[in-house]
């Protein structure tokens, strides 16, 4: 009673008093994924030294041709090696679903280091072999590994956590996203790595996460969820859960999947194109592609890719400083974030981040268009730090792991593939885009960010259910009964529409 759940008590698997248990065991492991997310944010913000590479390919042609390649050839060959990454990712994170369901999540894991060794090695040897085409392969092999980064580690990390801890530890990989983009802001700085010598070595250094990875992986568990639902491991998935939860008893977890499970049996792995068909997965695949979209066409990467270049615009003395300045609000936000998430909800975190944006993005533009003003060169600093701010609240960790929480096991894969290849296309698209757009709309080229938050906005006011709290099993069936198909045991269409409106049902 008042929780909004009406299925008998016996079988009622909402999480009236949600367990918290975390233990050491489970954080180890949560950690280890998340060296993941760790590797997608440094090689993310590791290009941000494009110089060195610069100079390095009009080396390269002088040696072989004799002569420099022109300005125009460079950037070419240099924007070619920055938006390679990208399509890499896509790559990846559209073969997450297939990779999962071959070889398990854990052992996807240890495979995709592989991609970082010879990505790293190939980027850090290219001087050597005084060979550029090596650092573009060598980015599109990272942009792979990193594609799958994103789909595995919020999968598995989603997977194992207990459901009333599931959206602060999916925050953990936005944390650790954040916290690699910071780590490469530094380590680029010119009198650390990012110097004439030392840039290869800078690009290498992803192979170091990918080594302790690559240790720690054994020692964690397959996610029990696949080893129940997917491979009917019972006796396994057991003793995973055992250590996980630091308790013998785990009848509670074991029960709660293998509803789940019983209800997937006819669906165990759903293929990309039966999740457009089905109606049941038609809306939250919907609902993750867009919650991706509004994620990258925030704008974030144009001010992670394009920061220093804003702040000259806005007449800052010492742009690099306020760039790093922005890595490290990036990072105390997600932290912020990872407290609240709990508490106030998915849905409202990521509102009040769209609005907090849309406001900043007008601000910067008024800024940025009036920058003769010296003191407007501190308005310019403060609205990205609020941008950034702000994204970090709820558009940056949220859509990330909410992919995971809107799909039972059998859609999952899938549905992760395509929401991250979502994901990736338009950061591509920002990526190769805004350089064009600021040329075109000048100081006012914020404002076409500000309108599309404003529409996601609406979007997620309307549409985006609230999670916070709730089995997948209760999600997915919540989603079947708005699609009009609820399973005998589901919960009335109205009460769950009440779930989709309100966070406080739980
Ligand atoms: C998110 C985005 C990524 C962006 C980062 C910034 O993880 O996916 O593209 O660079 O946030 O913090």
């Amino acid at each position: 009673a008042g929780t909004g759940c009406t299925r008998p008590l016996n079988s009622c698997l909402c999480p009236q008093q949600p367990k918290k248990k975390v233990t050491l065991y489970l954080l180890f492991c949560v950690s280890t994924a998340v060296i993941g997310s760790l590797q997608f944010g440094y090689n993310t913000g590791v290009i941000n030294a494009p110089e060195q590479l610069r100079k390095f390919f009009q080396n390269v042609s002088m040696d072989r041709y004799g002569e420099p390649f022109s300005p125009g050839t460079t950037t070419m060959v240099w924007s070619f090696a920055v938006a390679i990454f990208s399509v890499g990712g896509m790559i990846g994170s559209f073969s997450v679903g297939t990779m999962v369901n071959t070889f398990g999540r854990r052992k996807s894991m240890l495979l995709s280091n592989i991609l970082a060794l010879i990505g790293g090695g190939l980027m850090g040897l290219s001087t050597l072999s005084q060979s550029f085409e090596m650092v573009i392969v060598g980015r599109l092999v990272i942009g792979i590994f990193c594609g799958l980064c994103t789909g595995l580690t919020p999968m598995y990390v989603g997977e194992i956590s207990p459901t009333a801890v599931r959206g602060a530890f999916g925050t953990l990989h936005q944390l650790g996203v954040v916290i690699g983009i910071l780590v490469a802001q530094i380590f680029g700085l010119e009198f650390l790595l990012g110097s004439d010598s030392l840039w290869p070595l800078l690009l290498a250094l992803t192979i170091v996460p990918a080594i302790l990875q690559s240790i720690m992986l054994p020692f964690c568990p397959e996610s029990p969820r696949y080893l129940l639902i997917v491979l009917n491991q019972e006796e396994e998935a057991r003793k995973a859960l055992v250590r996980l939860r630091g308790s013998e008893d785990v009848s509670d977890d074991i029960q709660e999947m293998k509803e789940e499970g019983m209800k997937m049996a006819l669906e165990k792995k759903v293929t990309v194109l039966e999740i457009f068909r089905s109606p049941n997965y038609r809306q939250p695949i919907i609902i993750a592609i867009i919650l991706q979209l509004s994620q990258q066409l925030s704008g974030i990467n144009a001010v992670f890719y394009y920061s220093t270049g804003i702040f000259q615009t806005a007449g800052v003395t010492q742009p690099i400083y306020a760039t790093i300045g922005a890595g490290v609000v990036n990072t105390v936000f997600t932290v912020v974030s990872l407290f609240l998430v709990e508490r106030a909800g998915r849905r409202t975190l990521h509102l009040i981040g769209l609005a907090g944006m849309a406001i900043c993005a007008l601000v910067m533009t008024i800024s940025l268009s009036l920058k003769a003003t010296p003191s407007l060169s501190y308005l310019a600093i403060v609205a990205v730090f609020g941008f950034v701010a702000s994204f970090e609240m709820g558009p940056g960790p949220i859509p990330w792991f909410i992919v995971a929480e809107l799909f039972s096991q059998g859609p999952r894969p899938a549905a992760m593939a395509i929401s991250g290849c979502s994901n990736w296309t338009a950061n591509f698209l920002v990526g190769l885009g805004f350089p064009k757009l600021e040329e075109l709309c000048g100081p006012y080229v914020f404002l076409i960010f500000m309108v599309l938050l404003i529409l996601f906005f609406i979007f997620t006011y309307l549409r985006v259910p609230e999670t916070k709290g709730r089995t997948f099993d209760d999600i997915a069936q919540g989603f079947a009964a708005s699609a009009g198909k609820s399973s005998p045991s589901t919960v009335p269409e109205s009460l769950h529409l009440e779930h989709w409106k309100h966070d406080s049902v739980y």
